[in-house]
């Protein structure tokens, strides 16, 4: 039986990936940082706050997993730039307290740490689709802080603890915070549309381009790592990327072509960055040969219904 502890499962990506587990006929205890828990029927949580190596022990010890999914972080690079030492804490330490615990717990338990494309940083300069061994050179403390935590996983795979790090590139859909690109766009549209915000909306840097993925084609990819028997995976580390990018404006000029109301486009100094990845795409190579993994959503029906959620979400209060 497997038994799967998720953490960061109220989050964006922790809700999809934990509907998918269940679907996927696994045993699934969801973290949360802290109480109260979410009440959703068929779901079962756990209250761990994975900087408190007592909370941390305890859940462990409770559960008894045979596999962990670690999602929990400060994942937005913005917020990381303001506070770099909560980043620091959640991200490396928040990983070491779970991976201490697991060796002295349960040792057998394979871990899949999610990394980030992030970590590749001044290499996306070289304007190549990158591979896994592309060369780490972060640009900004998230970046940084997940590299050190793959340094600190790596070092309990080596010890003897099984596992796979994932390196996802930018996942979006319905239910993401609008401090991310995607849904700070739609979200404005649709405020503006709703009357709700004068016709102008604050944009940062247009001229960047990211691997845009459906946030439930990544947690196909997580969940396919997952139902691999444990010591089968050839790898240690694989992207999760579409292999084509996609300018930001672009992404913009989708989302505006959705809706009548005539809008202007303002840039806001608050939205620019002290540095930016220009060009970031991922080679799928990797996953793809081993796994079968693509994505397989448009990006242009993930747009769509990221616009839908928010007008929804507005229209609802
Ligand atoms: N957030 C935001 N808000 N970004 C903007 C805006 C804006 O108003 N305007 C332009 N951008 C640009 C950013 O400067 C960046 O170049 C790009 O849009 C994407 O920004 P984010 O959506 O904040 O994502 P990210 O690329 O910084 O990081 C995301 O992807 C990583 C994987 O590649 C996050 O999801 C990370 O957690 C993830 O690891």
């Amino acid at each position: 039986m497997t038994r799967i502890l998720l953490t960061g499962a109220s989050g964006f990506v922790g809700k999809v990936l934990h509907r998918r587990l269940l679907a996927d006929r696994h045993e699934v205890f969801g973290s949360v940082a802290s109480s109260p828990a979410p009440t959703d029927s068929g779901h079962h949580y756990e209250v761990m706050d994975i900087c408190d190596r007592t909370s941390v022990d305890a859940v462990i010890q409770r559960v008894r997993p045979t596999h962990l999914i670690h999602l929990a972080a400060v994942s937005n690079v913005a917020v990381s730039f303001k506070n770099p030492m909560l980043t620091w804490n959640t991200n490396v330490i928040g990983t070491l307290n779970l991976m201490e615990s697991l060796k002295a717990h349960a040792p057998d338990c394979f871990t899949l740490f999610v990394s980030s494309s992030e970590v590749y940083g001044e290499t996306f300069k070289r304007g190549e689709l990158l591979e896994e061994d592309a060369a780490c050179a972060p640009m900004n403390p998230y970046a940084a802080s997940k590299l050190a935590a793959e340094l600190a996983v790596t070092q309990y795979l080596r010890q003897g603890l099984s596992g796979v790090i994932v390196r996802p590139f930018n996942h979006i859909g319905p239910g993401q915070s609008a401090d991310f690109v995607t849904a700070s766009f739609a979200r404005q549209i649709a405020l503006i549309e709703a009357g709700l915000q004068p016709p102008v909306l604050k944009v940062g840097n247009l001229e960047a381009s990211r691997d845009f993925l459906s946030v439930e084609d990544v947690c196909d990819a997580y969940a396919r790592l997952v139902g691999v028997p444990v010591g089968r995976l050839e790898h240690r580390v694989y992207n999760i990327s579409s292999g084509s990018s996609r300018k930001i404006r672009a992404v913009l000029d989708e989302l505006l072509a959705h809706t009548t109301v005539p809008i202007e486009v303002q840039t806001d100094p608050e939205r620019l960055r002290p540095s930016d990845i220009p060009v970031a795409a991922g080679s799928n190579r990797r996953i793809l040969a081993e796994l079968g993994w693509a994505p397989a959503t448009p990006l242009a029906q993930t747009v769509e219904s990221i616009l839908d959620y928010w007008r929804e979400q507005i229209a609802a209060g």
